[in-house]
């Protein structure tokens, strides 16, 4: 009898204990409950980042936006919020506020411009969401604002293509004062054309080149021609074309070209040399070859896996480095230069 009665109280706690824990269970599925519980709803969640995109401007940046896509999918783990900011900086504080009060885990910016985001980072900051920063840089009174960045060093792009026309000139024996060189800038305070724009201005000074005219193609083909039309009815002795990315290029050589001019290296032979930054797709690859653009400072695109792993080391409790440069040449088919060097490094000249 007394140990029937022992039997029947261990099979109530047993059915107690596995009622309760199939409550827990349920509550869990909700988003609430114990860690023991939670741990299956973590295996299958998925991580919310919200990401501001520049725009569409360029092939580099539709090519970038395809890595961010790709690497932040559904499959690796990942709800993305995608979001183009059409290259307005307001579009991309919006953008930013709606990932805030959506509560995203994480924020990923490209940001238009380097200034002018002290307040929204803030904000993120004080709804305690890690900034991840991607290509273009910020410039923010504290550097806590933001977790990350990961892009290009566009300062060392333009050091290599004016260090590549340096060795071109001594190579052709063409004396600096004979370079007349017009700047096609891009989007007017974005880190890339801060940077190439920077090194333009210490080679044109340390080279002697005269620097006619700069003015910004907003980083997009038609702009670019439009911006070089105008600067060939101002000019008559333009030689060399510094234009701050592919897209710009092609406008350019369409302007050039429609003007009944020709583009290529023989500027001892009334030639407009065309150089460019990016590289990255199959047209520009294509002129490279062809000649029509003589010579490119690599920009790289793919930084989706880069941002993958940030998030990834993240939500493992690594801290990543606060600052990833990424490894990148000089395009060219123009056989005069065969490397460059700036500061101990050394880049061979390649075709892309
Ligand atoms: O910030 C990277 C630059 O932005 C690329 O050179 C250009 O093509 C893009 O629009």
């Amino acid at each position: 009898m007394k140990k029937n009665f022992c039997l029947a109280i261990s099979a109530i706690i047993i059915l107690f204990l596995f009622l309760s824990g199939c409550g827990t269970y349920g509550q869990s599925t909700t988003g609430g409950g114990a860690a023991q519980a939670t741990a299956p709803l973590t295996d299958t969640k998925l991580v919310t980042v919200g990401f501001s995109q520049v725009g569409a401007e360029s092939d580099w940046r539709n090519i970038n936006t395809d890595s961010m896509k790709e690497s932040l999918s559904a499959e690796n783990g990942y709800d993305l919020i995608y979001d183009d900011g059409q290259q307005k900086q307001h579009n991309q504080i919006t953008a930013i506020r709606t990932f805030i009060q959506k509560e995203v885990e994480y924020i990923v910016l490209a940001p238009v411009i380097e200034d002018g985001w002290d307040t929204v980072l803030t904000e993120a900051k004080d709804a305690n969401i890690p900034v991840i920063l991607v290509d273009r840089m910020v410039n923010v009174s504290d550097p806590d604002l933001f977790t990350c960045w990961v892009g290009s060093d566009f300062e060392l792009e333009g050091h290599k293509v004016c260090e590549w026309l340096n060795e071109f000139c001594r190579a052709n024996r063409i004396n600096g004062n004979e370079i007349n060189i017009v700047n096609i800038k891009g989007t007017e305070g974005a880190s890339a054309e801060l940077g190439r724009t920077k090194s333009l201005k210490s080679a044109v000074s340390r080279y002697g080149w005269n620097l006619l005219d700069e003015r910004s193609g907003e980083f997009t083909q038609a702009k670019g021609r439009e911006v070089m039309s105008q600067f060939l009815k101002e000019y008559d002795n333009i030689n060399v074309v510094y234009s701050e990315n592919d897209n710009e290029a092609f406008g350019a050589i369409e302007a050039i070209e429609a003007a009944g001019k020709h583009v290529g290296s023989d500027i001892k032979h009334g030639e407009i040399m065309v150089l460019a930054f990016d590289g990255t797709s199959d047209q520009a690859v294509e002129a490279v070859r062809l000649g029509r653009i003589t010579c490119i400072g690599e920009c790289n695109p793919l930084h989706g896996p880069r941002v993958e792993k940030i998030i990834r080391n993240l939500e493992g409790g690594i801290t990543p480095d606060k600052y990833e440069y990424v490894d990148e040449g000089i395009f060219s088919a123009d056989q005069s230069v065969k490397s460059v060097t700036i500061g101990d490094e050394t880049y061979e000249v390649r075709l892309p």
